[in-house]
């Protein structure tokens, strides 16, 4: 049972950082999470009838030593038996799930899921800086004896810069009792303050884990997964006030603790925002964790990972928690700000388009990977009636290009009725005056954020281009956004790809909208710095479009400096001239991304398991039942002209 949940049930306090520590030990001991959490447990337990010293019960199970090295043979005798137990066990509970009580989703799961038993891939254990990289079709063997045929990236000659990239890629991976978890944020030798660099950030490391799979490596994306999904249950206060349990952490750390004289322990810490400068939620977290998942079965050709019941637990917990009900009146999910890449005060609380189009494909992945039984039905169908919702609003009303604007412009304010033109009431003065010199005659793209009287015109890049890869956006407008990137391309890329947003805030908007953040100055860092790391979502929007040409064009350039300058986190200026003022140097997803694009573009048919086309069925999906009742017009039914652009 899960301990968290025993624990509220008792009103105790939640395990404490001796508990937790004694928990993830338990990973590197082989001891599966759901005996570890009974342990805790029933130390609690006896603590509320007797009074004892705590931790008695839980030493007496874990009496070995706790150095990763020193257990491993208690591992391999005792683990095997208890996974076989637990497996029996498992599966005499799962015929009782229920669908309706998240909590019990939960607990069952505690009791149910598949403990952490990380199946090792074999394959062949080849330098990676090698200059030709790895080619046919290998099989990856699973230690069950079955083998997975996966597709394999093309013999190609590597440059210097990819070669030295790879190098520095290897070097950023993170170990927890030997085995590869993930990569840190930046590897900067310079670096005197690294603050929370040096950890493994969840989003930062899905280019990673992506250049790590095109290349054939599965094991550390299967790692990573496994362990980040043992975190996501994990104590998480700020200020005596829980999250939601679905919550994943932004980062984690792996800390060596000194137990005694001779014994040490490697434990996995997370940061869900409680440490994080400003207390951001990682919302975009538990999207990518998804996201990926999905990746990982798509190139490894390995389903047996998402269909595990933890897993399944994991999505659901996600899923539950971003379509939980709520004051909403609009289907996009409803943030604070800096609740995804711009981690920073930016002006993007509310609705904004990052976390919707990641939110979009998370929703699109979860029903693709959920098994389906009575305990996903009703989440499945919740699930498609939020994708057909929020996708006819983004679609609708998020899209701006020259017609749009003109009509904007001559909007009438103050409508009261549920069929006005201006239903944000969006008064035309905010038109800001250089959007009108910029928008181009061709193309368009998607607003930053839409809410009550509130356009944010600034053009963000990662959600646009997500939008693409995801099919949030119509075909015409993913066509258009590419156009607008042609046609913008001194302004959005200049020296370096890619500007985060255009353009900055400058003067009183800085000053009121980041509250003078130094770090965030107009043409720098989120504020219209240029990050290389969004190359590889660019490359994959492009791709999609059958326009690889622009994505090999932007990555010739980053390719000519990024290796010289050290491969840093992000550029400053209006075109990207200069090395980010406190920009990091050996950034990890800088190295990734481009690794990624380059792998990507030598590997169409890999780039194409990682995007998805129009669903049409989608379109049709309208739960309010106006046009049933003939009473009212259902909005969507008189605006399917416009979205069914195909
Ligand atoms: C900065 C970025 C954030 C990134 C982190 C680690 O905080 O804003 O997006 O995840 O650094 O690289």
């Amino acid at each position: 049972m899960s301990a968290i949940y025993l624990l509220r049930k008792f009103s105790m306090k939640p395990p404490s950082r001796f508990h937790r520590s004694l928990l993830f030990s338990s990973f590197s001991m082989g001891v599966p999470p759901d005996l570890a959490r009974n342990a805790i447990t029933r130390t609690y337990s006896s603590t509320i009838r007797n009074f004892p010293t705590p931790f008695n019960n839980t030493q007496s199970l874990m009496s070995t030593p706790v150095s990763c090295f020193r257990q491993s043979s208690w591992v391999s005798e005792k683990s095997r038996s208890i996974v076989a137990s637990l497996r029996e066990f498992s599966t005499s509970v799962e015929t009782n799930t229920s669908d309706k009580s998240f909590e019990r989703i939960h607990v069952q799961a505690g009791l149910n899921s598949n403990p952490l038993v990380i199946e090792r891939i074999h394959k062949d254990e080849e330098p990676v800086s090698e200059s030709v990289s790895r080619v046919e079709i290998n099989k990856i063997e699973k230690s069950e004896g079955e083998s997975v045929e996966s597709n394999r990236v093309k013999v190609r000659e590597e440059s210097e810069a990819e070669k030295e990239a790879w190098r520095i890629l290897e070097d950023a991976v993170v170990r927890y009792c030997g085995s590869p978890v993930g990569t840190v944020a930046a590897n900067d030798p310079g670096d005197k303050l690294p603050l929370n660099y040096d950890q493994v950030f969840i989003r930062d490391f899905v280019p990673s884990a992506l250049a790590f799979l095109l290349k054939g490596d599965g094991d550390i994306v299967r790692n990573f997964l496994l362990h980040t999904l043992q975190l996501q249950s994990w104590e998480k206060t700020v200020d005596c006030y829980s999250p939601g349990q679905g919550l994943m952490p932004a980062s984690f750390k792996v800390r060596t603790v000194v137990l005694d004289e001779h014994t040490t322990e490697e434990v996995l810490d997370p940061d869900f925002g409680e440490s994080a400068i400003g207390r951001v939620a990682p919302v975009d977290s538990g999207l990518w964790w998804i996201i990926l998942l999905r990746a990982y079965g798509k190139l490894t050709g390995d389903f047996s990972l998402q269909e595990r019941i933890d897993v399944q637990t994991g999505i659901k917990l996600i899923m539950n928690l971003c379509l939980a009900d709520g004051f909403d009146m609009f289907p996009t999910l409803l943030v604070t700000d800096g609740s995804c890449m711009i981690d920073r005060r930016m002006g993007i609380h509310g609705h904004p388009l990052e976390i919707q189009s990641l939110f979009y494909s998370a929703l699109r992945c979860s029903r693709e990977m959920l098994t389906g039984n009575d305990s996903s039905k009703n989440l499945v169908r919740a699930i498609n009636n939020r994708l057909s919702a929020l996708s006819f609003h983004i679609r609708e009303y998020y899209w701006v290009d020259i017609r749009k604007i003109n009509e904007i412009y001559r909007y009438k304010t103050e409508e009261y009725s549920t069929d006005a033109t201006n239903k944000f009431n969006i008064y035309p003065e905010q038109i800001p005056p250089w959007l009108m010199d910029w928008i181009p005659e061709q193309g368009g793209y998607l607003l930053g954020n839409l809410q009550p009287a509130h356009m944010d015109f600034r053009f963000f890049t990662l959600g646009n281009f997500w939008s693409v890869v995801s099919s949030l956006s119509t075909p015409k407008q993913n066509e258009a956004i590419l156009n607008l990137m042609e046609a913008k391309w001194d302004d959005i890329i200049g020296n370096m790809p890619l500007k985060i947003c255009y353009p900055a805030l400058e003067y009183e908007d800085w000053r009121i909208i980041t509250g003078s953040d130094p770090k965030n100055t107009p043409w720098s860092y989120h504020n219209s710095g240029s990050w290389p790391t969004l190359l590889w979502q660019f490359t994959l929007a492009c791709m999609k479009m059958g326009r690889p040409e622009l994505a090999e064009k932007a990555l010739a350039l980053a390719e000519k400096r990024l290796m010289a300058d050290r491969w840093p986190e992000y550029y400053d200026t209006r075109a990207g001239k200069f090395i980010g003022k406190q920009s990091r140097l050996y950034q990890t997803w800088t190295v990734a991304g481009f690794l990624t694009s380059k792998l990507l573009l030598a590997n169409p048919e890999m780039a194409s398991l990682l995007f998805w086309e129009e669903d049409y069925e989608l379109l049709d999906i309208c739960i309010c039942g106006l046009s049933k009742s003939g009473r009212k017009k259902c909005s969507r039914v008189a605006a399917k002209t416009q979205i069914l652009v195909r």
